[in-house]
């Protein structure tokens, strides 16, 4: 009998500034594409809740509007996926926000996708103007949304995580360029209509 080959996730990176849209679109598009959304970010403010060393940490780092160090990083998002994998196989890919951005983080994904036989299928890059983001950030208000972490997070973005792009783009994957400074509806038309051909047809994990 021969076995049954599992069907490969789509894995797509959303890249973007401090406060592009990008949690806004991979919460909206997910769905819609029948993808997890992963959020470093989010799974950051959830650890953030506890009542532990780390939490007290990753607070002050994110606060501070500075990066967690690539091994916490690397292996919250490892596990969080693996667990995915196996609580919600009817999912036929996964969208990561927020993650990579560092060389380093692009490096442990590239591993982790290869041990699945995976690897990054599509870029997604919301961008907007830098002069719009800073009153939209301000009017969020998050806890890191003052405006010494915003620009810190900016700086950061620019000099660290910005330059990734081309190194995708140099690997031959596609990198759509979404204009994010349009309405959040405009914008998720412009992400399903870059994303479909690759989740259609793509079977789910359960199938
Ligand atoms: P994270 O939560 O990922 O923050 P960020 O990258 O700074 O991005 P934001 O969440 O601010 O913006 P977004 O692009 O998701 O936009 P959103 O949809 O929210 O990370 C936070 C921190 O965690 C980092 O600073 C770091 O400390 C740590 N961290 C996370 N990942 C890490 C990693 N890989 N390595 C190391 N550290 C990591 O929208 C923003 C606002 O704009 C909202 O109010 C929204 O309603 C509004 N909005 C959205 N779209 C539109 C639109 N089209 N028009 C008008 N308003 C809009």
């Amino acid at each position: 009998m021969s076995e049954r080959i599992s069907p490969r996730d789509v894995n797509v990176l959303f890249f973007g500034p401090p406060g592009a849209g990008k949690g806004t679109q991979a919460d909206l598009v997910a769905p819609v594409l029948r993808a997890a959304h992963v959020s470093t970010g989010e799974l950051f403010r959830a650890i953030q809740r506890e009542e532990t060393p780390l939490a007290a940490q990753v607070r002050a780092i994110m606060e501070a509007g500075e990066y967690v160090p690539d091994g916490v990083t690397v292996a919250m998002l490892e596990a969080h996926v693996k667990m995915l994998n196996a609580a919600q196989p009817e999912l036929r890919g996964v969208i990561f926000d927020g993650f990579p951005r560092t060389p380093q983080q692009v490096a442990a994904l590239d591993t982790f996708l290869g041990s699945r036989a995976e690897h990054v299928d599509a870029v997604v890059y919301i961008g907007v103007p830098l002069e719009v983001l800073l009153p939209r950030l301000l009017a969020r208000g998050r806890a890191d949304d003052t405006p010494e972490a915003i620009t810190t997070r900016f700086v950061k973005y620019e000099n660290a995580t910005a330059p990734l792009l081309v190194e995708y783009e140099r690997r031959g994957i596609a990198v759509h360029r979404i204009d994010g400074n349009q309405a959040v509806e405009a914008v998720k038309a412009d992400v399903v209509a870059a994303l479909s051909p690759l989740f259609k047809g793509q079977a789910s994990r359960g199938t």
